[in-house]
């Protein structure tokens, strides 16, 4: 017998956690090309590392540290704890986080528990979360419905040509998916970010954005998580098509092309950010926050404090590359910049 739609949509987010616990899912080949830049170093800079402040305003909310938890998941039982753990630790350090995609809950009002954050993330920025593909103007009421069920502030439209080719059944009909974007974008009442989810937006897709209405794009770049490979273990048990598992455009890459072509659009930098120095490296190429969503998978699975641990650790090492850099604030790191390794 199929399972119902609901059920199948259950069991494939299932599978995609165990695969990111299980399998090697990170590109093989592809970095995110960081390592070929250089935070400047300073011997005499003149900031105290206790006053170091990485505060910052992004998408309408002040953040202690320019960092949001990446986009993962919702839907599958487990998902209801993964979520609760990364939002308390996200309260507790004063950061953002992304919610995985609502589409189960918009179909299935049972899978809306599995978003609920609020109660323990009151004062987190929490942005919601839908797929390009599914996205059209009569998704609009349920869209805005799932956002204010969960109490969120603004929503990531993800969109993952790659990904979606790569699985069994997905949605390969991206035609007329730009327009959909901008007019939804321009009749919700939440901002709207465009987002990737690891293979990247660059400058072909960036010419298609001009006039749209977001608030924010985040690039997730090619070197941390393939979506592509995840999506390959998921339908066959192992990867058949490596090139596509390889595919994309690398973090700083597409973080370059977005920057010069969009100057003025608030960017987000994820896709393989691992470190605080990936983190500052960044931020000082023109990010404002930066994005981690795999590494914090299994902490979420494990306890609020695994979660937290992981970050702080994250959190220090940035701090620690501000200071040594000579920047005192976040506007000090942009204004320092990076070099490249020749
Ligand atoms: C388990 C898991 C589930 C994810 N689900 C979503 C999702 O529902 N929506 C989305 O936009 N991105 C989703 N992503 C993609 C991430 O937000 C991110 O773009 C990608 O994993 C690259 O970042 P990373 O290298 O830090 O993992 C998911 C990632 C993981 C690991």
């Amino acid at each position: 017998m199929t399972p119902d739609p609901v059920s199948a949509m259950r069991h494939r987010k299932r599978r995609h956690i165990d695969v990111c616990l299980t399998e090697a899912v990170d590109y093989q080949t592809v970095t995110t090309g960081f390592e070929r830049y250089r935070l400047p170093y300073n011997a005499l800079t003149q900031t105290n590392l206790d006053s170091v402040d990485l505060g910052t305003q992004f998408f309408g909310s002040r953040l202690r540290a320019p960092v949001l938890i990446g986009a993962m998941t919702g839907g599958a039982e487990l998902s209801g704890i993964i979520n609760r753990n990364l939002a308390a630790a996200a309260q507790h350090l004063g950061i953002g986080m992304m919610l995985g995609s609502q589409r189960v809950m918009i179909d299935d009002a049972a899978a809306a528990t599995s978003f609920d954050v609020r109660d323990v993330a009151p004062d987190v920025l929490l942005i919601g979360n839908i797929g390009l593909a599914q996205l059209d103007a009569e998704l609009v009421p349920g869209l805005a419905a799932a956002l204010n069920k969960v109490g969120a502030d603004g929503l990531a439209v993800h969109t993952n040509p790659l990904q979606e080719a790569m699985q069994h059944h997905g949605d390969t009909d991206f035609s007329g998916s730009m327009e959909r974007l901008r007019d939804v974008a321009g009749a919700l009442e939440y901002p709207v970010m465009l987002k990737e989810v690891g293979h990247g937006i660059g400058r072909a897709a960036v010419e298609e954005l001009a006039d749209c209405p977001l608030a924010a794009v985040d690039v997730a770049g090619a070197g941390g998580t393939s979506w592509a490979r995840i999506e390959q273990y998921v339908r066959y048990g192992e990867v058949r098509y490596p090139a596509l598992a390889e595919w994309g455009i690398p973090t700083a890459q597409a973080l370059t092309e977005v920057r010069q072509a969009l100057p003025g659009m608030p960017l987000v930098a994820s896709g393989g950010i691992r470190t605080g120095m990936d983190a500052a490296k960044a931020l000082a190429m023109g990010a404002e926050v930066v994005a981690v969503a795999r590494p914090l998978l299994a902490p979420a699975i494990e306890s609020v404090d695994a979660v937290v641990d992981w970050l702080q650790h994250f959190i220090d090492e940035l701090l620690v590359c501000l200071h040594g850099s000579g920047a005192a604030d976040l506007p000090a790191l942009r204004r320092r910049g990076v070099t490249p390794v020749c």
